[in-house]
């Protein structure tokens, strides 16, 4: 794989999936993110280009090859990135549900890619911030676990939006979340009003 295959490995990916990158600056600038940790990543590398120290977690075999050229993405980074300084990347090929051999970080990724939020709060920092979707539940875990404070959505336009949060996770008919059907199925439920993405705040 040559430096052109990196840089178009990583754009076909990012046209198939919506560029987020504009997403993930917006969480960085706005919790003063510097270090995060996406598990389930596969290869988008778009926080790198917003965030100085990103730590990457994918046991998918098309993730590890495509990190095996690390200098080649650290080169599209440094081209491409939008900060001052450096940028660190880590990629561990391995179950992120796994001892990951790393410090604590600012912020959590958590997209399309299982319980990662629940498997990995542990290494982030109180206070540290969690992105999250629910298309496998992960976001109802955290909207019910003690270990998090639900802060707000994303809206459309990438706007943050963090009022009439208590209208969000609700079932239509009030029903009750069933939160072993949510651990058993890895899907979240369908609420009457939803988010692409949500929020949370790591309070213990
Ligand atoms: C559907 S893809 C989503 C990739 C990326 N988050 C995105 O939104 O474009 C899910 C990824 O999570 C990875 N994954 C799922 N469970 C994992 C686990 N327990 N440990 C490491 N990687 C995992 C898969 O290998 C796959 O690359």
């Amino acid at each position: 794989m040559n430096r052109l295959n990196v840089d178009q490995e990583y754009i076909e990916y990012r046209d198939k999936i919506g560029d987020r990158k504009d997403l993930y600056d917006l969480v960085a600038r706005k919790y003063d993110v510097k270090r995060v940790l996406y598990p389930g990543s596969h290869i988008d590398i778009a926080p790198s280009l917003v965030m100085p120290h990103a730590i990457y977690v994918d046991n998918f075999k098309g993730a590890i090859k495509f990190f095996r050229k690390i200098e080649l993405i650290q080169e599209y980074i440094n081209q491409n990135k939008e900060y001052d300084g450096p940028c660190d990347i880590v990629f561990l090929g391995q179950d992120y549900t796994e001892d990951l051999d790393i410090e604590p970080v600012d912020l959590i990724i958590s997209q399309y890619a299982g319980f990662v939020g629940q498997a990995t709060k542990k290494y982030l920092k109180t206070g540290g911030i969690l992105l999250c979707n629910d298309s496998h539940g992960d976001a109802t875990l955290a909207r019910y676990d003690d270990d998090f404070e639900f802060n707000g959505v994303i809206g459309k336009n990438n706007k943050i939006i963090s009022t009439h949060l208590d209208s969000y996770f609700v079932l239509p008919g009030n029903q009750t979340v069933d939160l072993a059907k949510v651990n058993e199925q890895m899907k979240g439920p369908k609420y009457k009003i939803s988010a692409n993405n949500y929020i949370f705040r790591k309070i213990s």
